[in-house]
């Protein structure tokens, strides 16, 4: 039979290292105790610990997609077309993992919600900094929807720098120009602090690509942004039904009509013209 009672202590040649002056490596590189530390919910409701946890796991996928993309977009801006499809193909696995975890909050009930909706009082993710700078990336450029971080310099900081550069497609567009596409003069030199509108001659660039060979890596390009539209798509209609099914009509933490106000959010298209092109090739 087997002594359970006498586990080695010392560790072999084979076992991980154990002894550390002060803190792992592990926790030195990962900040794990400084993570754990930063769950600090206002009840002792069950159910606000998954919707706090959901939260910062969200944050942390949109820094990724906001890097990824920021990545994509300098390797463009440089001509690097691999480059660029190697983050946009990051960001394409980061996005569903960011779609994947709303499940520990999707389906709770109005009930479950008012169990602990009042202890975070005004708080709402229409208040996310990160969300922001991703919808800026995306072309949804809004100098009014920054109010929030007015009072956080560095924040509004950073939405600033956002909103006066290219978006993601706005950068796309320049390097198809450059490839030799006819994307015409008044789109490359639009007001960037616009929020993106759709246009015919950007169609008629995607349906040149979409309609000529198939294994073209500006198409390659073009799937990969219909990936990343969709996959946002999506994350704002699972939104949207996670908050009809906890609160209904009720107006939002934030100040909004609620489900309605998201409801007008979550119809804006995204890279539009990729989606119009497949109605002509
Ligand atoms: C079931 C839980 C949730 C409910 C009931 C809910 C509800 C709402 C509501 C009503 C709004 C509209 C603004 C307002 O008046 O507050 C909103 C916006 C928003 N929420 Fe949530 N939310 C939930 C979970 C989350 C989570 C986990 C995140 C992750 C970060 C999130 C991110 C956002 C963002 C980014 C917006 C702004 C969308 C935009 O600007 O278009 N929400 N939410």
């Amino acid at each position: 039979m087997t002594d359970t009672t006498s586990l080695p202590c010392d560790p072999g040649p084979d076992d991980p290292l154990v002894n550390f002056q002060g803190k792992t490596p592990y926790d030195d590189y990962v900040h794990a105790s400084v993570l754990s530390s930063l769950q600090q919910p206002l009840t002792n409701d069950p159910n606000e610990m998954p919707f706090l946890v959901t939260t910062q796991v969200m944050e942390l996928w949109l820094t990724l997609l906001v890097h990824e993309w920021r990545a994509a977009q300098d390797a463009l801006v440089k001509d690097d077309h691999e480059c660029a499809m190697e983050a946009l193909r990051r960001s394409i696995t980061a996005h569903h993992a960011l779609n994947d975890s709303i499940r520990p909050i999707a389906r709770m009930t109005p009930a479950q919600f008012n169990g602990f909706r009042e202890a975070f009082g005004a708080a709402s993710g229409f208040q996310s900094a990160k969300y922001r700078q991703m919808e800026f990336l995306l072309g949804h450029k809004s100098r009014s929807l920054m109010n929030p971080q007015r009072a956080d310099p560095t924040a509004y900081a950073e939405l600033e720098e956002l909103l006066n550069q290219p978006s993601l497609y706005d950068s796309t567009l320049a390097y198809l120009h450059r490839r030799g596409l006819p994307v015409p003069e008044h789109v490359l030199e639009r007001d960037v602090t616009a929020p993106y509108e759709a246009d015919p001659d950007v169609e008629e660039v995607w349906r040149q690509i979409y309609a000529g060979p198939q294994k073209d890596p500006l198409l390659d390009l073009g799937e990969a942004l219909t990936d990343i539209a969709e996959l946002v798509l999506r994350w704002r209609g699972d939104h949207l039904l996670a908050t009809r099914r906890a609160m209904g009509a009720k107006s939002g933490s934030g100040g909004s009509s609620g489900v309605a106000w998201l409801e007008d959010r979550a119809a804006r298209s995204v890279f539009p013209e990729l989606w119009t092109v497949r109605g002509r090739v």
